[in-house]
């Protein structure tokens, strides 16, 4: 008798099991499997974050105490990554302390395991940064355009915010955050969050972000920023000698707001501000959201490099809204959003206008299947980036192949249904995470279904290289372009006489790109026409520098020391030290001018030129 009660409890044990094994199993599937995080999100999962943080210039470091609300779908332990941070204390709600060990992980950082009781919803962790936070860029005053006061900003995407919160920093998952930060008197701070448009008396600021986001979109910049209003829901904060001009460059941001929302529905984020920041800031711009963060380096006095706003913008659906699910879905965030940009672009200055930009972008992606070889696993939409930083793996393919695919699926069932299929996504989708594979499975149900003769999507996203039958942007203006260089190139006209009068700084960046050998002398007729050398416009200074390299221009190496020196913008300092590094004379100079650069440089690019010049700090 004893026997068999025995055999029943045991029955009943292993059947309890089962029950709570296919339970847990249907959660485990609430968070995609990310190799970038050593996070458990779905055993447990931070829900909601609290931050309290002293922002200390002097010692280049926050302090304070992060706050966690948990789900709990399993276990008793939950996992946050982080890098290079210090750990004071882990509490729960009522002060009780709590178990934890920091688990050493890789150079993309380590693992904090913390205990938790049967009861614990909420804990707290006490912290402070290390002055090398990966992340986060002090500058000194004279790094900035004021030179009166220091300046901090955060740069999150890909893995770095885990060097300035411990987070459980996958894509995968989305929190709520509020905050309150305390600075120096006299700097404001403004985060991804609602923000405040003056100083106060404290000195401390809070901050709310109500929609759930993913961690890689938590941002935080400290300095002496004024704010002024672009219209209704938009505005811009720069330093104060700054202030104007961004304001005129960005005139047109209230007008991308409604373009947009007429084309994917409404804008869910409330206000939309951008943030300039110090020539440092390391990418163009980032979709922190409510607050772009974006370089000065796109304010060139004519409005002529705001698609990067139209970008950036375009992130509030694609990415903010619908957010790739792991790095290996990159492209569901940059193909989409580079898709969007440009029907933005062309829906407020014409097809023209759109169709240089999209000239441009092809341009780069075959520069970027040249490089990477058009066989490479890299040049897939899908990437395999396990065991890797997913910073090496975020190239142009994402952009400007995602883009190319998007606009061939618009070219095969028409734009009206394309955009349908478009909105709904978004609507359908919003606030969730997407992998390539679910993405495709929505493609199937709703746009491809009813099609006789499907496209290869399986081509565009799982092979190397580009489909043959891409489409294929073409630019009449760029076409008239071409001429007026080939005309200069054959010594038919002189520089001085070429009809340039009208061109934006579109033409002049495939005038310059059609351009490879050139002697002195035209280098030179070249500058003296047009003064590429003391261009104030940031993108034909790039690449007539990248030029004045390959052609042993030395007129023009004092101005670009003074760039590598001031900008730290890696898209253009890449192609610029590459091309140094080509003979051992240039390299020299390059590293010479580097010593002086690097401590203006973010973590994102010295990452990157380290490699490229052999250099060991
Ligand atoms: N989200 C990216 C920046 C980024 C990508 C940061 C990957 C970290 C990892 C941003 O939206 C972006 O794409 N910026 C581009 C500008 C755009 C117009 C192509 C840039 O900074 O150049
Ligand atoms: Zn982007």
């Amino acid at each position: 008798m004893r026997a068999i009660i025995g055999l029943m409890a045991i029955l009943m044990v292993a059947c309890v099991s089962n029950n709570e094994t296919n339970n847990t199993k249907e959660k485990m599937s609430q968070y995609a499997d990310d190799p970038h995080s050593f996070s458990e999100p779905n055993e447990v999962a931070m829900k909601h974050l609290s931050l309290d943080l002293n922002v200390d210039f002097e010692n280049r470091q926050l302090t304070g105490e992060a706050t966690y609300e948990l789900e709990r779908n399993s276990g008793n332990r939950i996992i946050l990554d982080l890098d290079d941070i210090e750990i004071l204390s882990v509490t729960d709600k009522e002060g009780e302390k709590l178990e934890y060990k920091v688990v050493e992980g890789n150079e993309m950082g380590d693992a904090l395991h913390i205990n938790l009781n049967d009861n614990t919803e909420k804990i707290t962790v006490s912290y402070q940064t290390s002055s090398n936070a990966s992340a986060l860029l002090w500058l000194e005053p004279e790094q900035t355009l004021s030179k009166t006061d220091p300046f901090l900003f955060t740069q999150g995407q890909a893995i770095l915010t885990r060097s300035w919160v411990p987070i459980q920093d996958t894509p995968s998952l989305r929190i709520t955050y509020d905050a309150r930060i305390s600075v120096p008197q006299g700097l404001l701070a403004v985060m991804s969050a609602t923000n405040p448009q003056d100083l106060n008396e404290e000195s401390v600021y809070t901050f709310k972000m109500e929609q759930p986001i993913p961690p890689y979109l938590m941002a935080l910049a400290v300095g002496k920023l004024e704010f002024a209003s672009l219209g209704n829901r938009s505005g811009v904060y720069a330093e104060p000698a700054i202030l104007k001009e961004a304001a005129y460059e960005f005139a047109d941001v209230e007008k991308m707001i409604d373009v947009a929302e007429d084309l994917y529905g409404p804008y869910r984020w409330e206000r939309y501000d951008i943030l300039v920041l110090p020539p440092s800031f390391p990418f163009g711009g980032m979709e922190n959201p409510r607050l772009t963060f974006a370089t000065p380096t796109i304010i060139a006095g004519d409005r002529s490099l705001t698609s990067l706003i139209a970008h950036e913008l375009a992130h509030s659906w694609s990415g903010n809204l619908v957010t790739n699910a792991t790095w290996n879905d990159f492209w569901l965030n940059e193909g989409f959003t580079v898709y969007f940009e440009k029907r933005i672009m062309e829906a407020i200055y014409g097809k023209d206008y759109a169709e240089m930009l999209n000239e441009l972008g092809q341009q780069d992606l075959m520069h970027t299947i040249e490089e990477l070889g058009k066989n490479s696993a890299d040049t897939k939409l899908k990437l395999d980036l396990d065991e890797r930083n997913p910073d090496d793996g975020m190239t142009d393919i994402a952009y400007e192949k995602g883009y190319l695919f998007l606009r061939s699926l618009e070219e095969t069932v028409g734009r009206e249904r394309f955009d349908k299929f478009l909105r709904n996504y978004f609507d359908e989708n919003a606030f969730k995470t997407m992998t390539t594979e679910e993405f495709i499975g929505y493609l199937d149900k709703n746009l491809l279904a009813e099609l006789d003769k499907k496209p290869d999507i399986n081509a565009w996203i799982y092979e190397a290289g580009i489909p043959a039958d891409y489409p294929q942007p073409e630019s009449s203006l760029f076409d008239k372009v071409d001429s007026v260089r080939l005309a200069w190139q054959s010594g038919e006209v002189s520089a001085q006489e070429l009809s340039v009068a009208d061109w934006s700084t579109h033409e002049w960046l495939h005038f310059l790109r059609g351009i490879k050998d050139l002697s002195t002398d035209k280098m030179t007729e070249l500058d003296a026409a047009f003064n590429f050398t003391t261009s104030g416009n940031s993108e034909i200074a790039a690449k007539w520098f990248e030029l004045a390299i390959q052609n042993d221009y030395d007129t023009a190496y004092s101005k670009m020391e003074e760039f590598l020196i001031r900008v730290g913008r890696r898209k253009f300092l890449k192609p610029l030290y590459t091309e140094l590094a080509k003979t051992p004379e240039d390299l020299k100079w390059a590293k010479r001018v580097y010593k002086k650069a690097r401590p203006n440089y973010h973590s994102v690019s010295t990452e990157t030129i380290d490699k490229i010049l052999g250099w060991s700090s």
